[in-house]
């Protein structure tokens, strides 16, 4: 099988203002060569000062959500061409809070991925379970019915990131076994390569998150199909990110 590319991601969600940045320059100053890619999703009103000072670093800078029309009439949301514009280079979509707060089914994410793509962004899908499902045994009953109706047709190890977030994982501390992670992970891997083939399937990185943090990062990137983490509260810091990033270095 094609070896997925490694992504470090950070979503900041709602966190961080403009004095935030001095976190990105010190995780740029840490990471000046990384053998990884590394993205950062700040707030939509931080996204084009970050790109702007991360330009000449190894940084990228994304969105955490854009509009599936590509412009219009639409009181407070961002489009891709929006995003790109403000140099995002990719963008979170289908986040369990963003499907929660804004009761975003898998259809409405489907059509954000395909405008984000089209655009020329890569579109970072997120998927997971809540605890009721998976304590009722319906984890992978969920997670191939989100991703069946979450991505679009034609999606390609360029342009598409799975990111398997368990939503009873996010923000508490608790993380699944590896073992557990092995298994939704290999079950997504397996589903990818029968819908988009070997070459496209089997390349396109899939990332963990869900409390990753440094002391359980190196943990999480030995298990397989793991090519990365989506980090929320550990990516605010660069204390806390840069050792995240070291780890995914060390596993490939
Ligand atoms: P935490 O890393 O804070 O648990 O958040 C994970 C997440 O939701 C990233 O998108």
């Amino acid at each position: 099988m094609t070896q997925a590319r490694k992504l470090a991601a950070g979503n900041w969600k709602m966190n961080g203002n403009r004095a935030a940045l001095a976190e990105l320059e010190a995780l740029a100053r840490a990471h000046p060569d990384p053998s990884v890619d590394i993205l950062i999703c700040p707030p939509a009103t931080l996204i084009q000062t970050a790109s702007a000072a991360m330009a000449d670093t190894a940084i990228q800078i994304g969105g955490q959500d854009c509009h599936a029309k590509e412009s219009g009439a639409h009181t407070g949301d961002i489009s891709a061409d929006m995003l790109i514009d403000a140099g995002a280079t990719s963008v979170i979509l289908g986040h369990s809070e963003r499907r929660e707060d804004h009761e975003e089914s898998s259809e409405d994410v489907r059509a954000k991925a395909r405008t984000a793509q089209a655009a020329g962004l890569v579109a970072i899908i997120c998927v997971g379970e809540s605890l009721d499902q998976r304590e009722a045994n319906n984890t992978l009953d969920i997670i191939g019915g989100q991703l069946a109706a979450s991505l679009p047709d034609g999606c390609t190890a360029a342009n598409t990131v799975v990111a398997y977030e368990p939503i009873w994982a996010i923000g508490t501390g608790k993380v699944p076994t590896t073992a557990q992670i092995d298994e939704v992970h290999d079950f997504i891997r397996t589903r990818l390569i029968r819908r988009f083939g070997e070459a496209e399937g089997g390349a396109l990185p899939l990332l963990y998150g869900g409390s990753v943090k440094p002391g359980n990062a190196v943990e999480i990137f030995a298990t397989d199909n793991v090519d990365g983490a989506l980090v929320g509260g550990a990516s605010l810091k660069a204390g806390d990110f840069s050792p995240i990033i070291s780890a995914l270095e060390a596993s490939t």
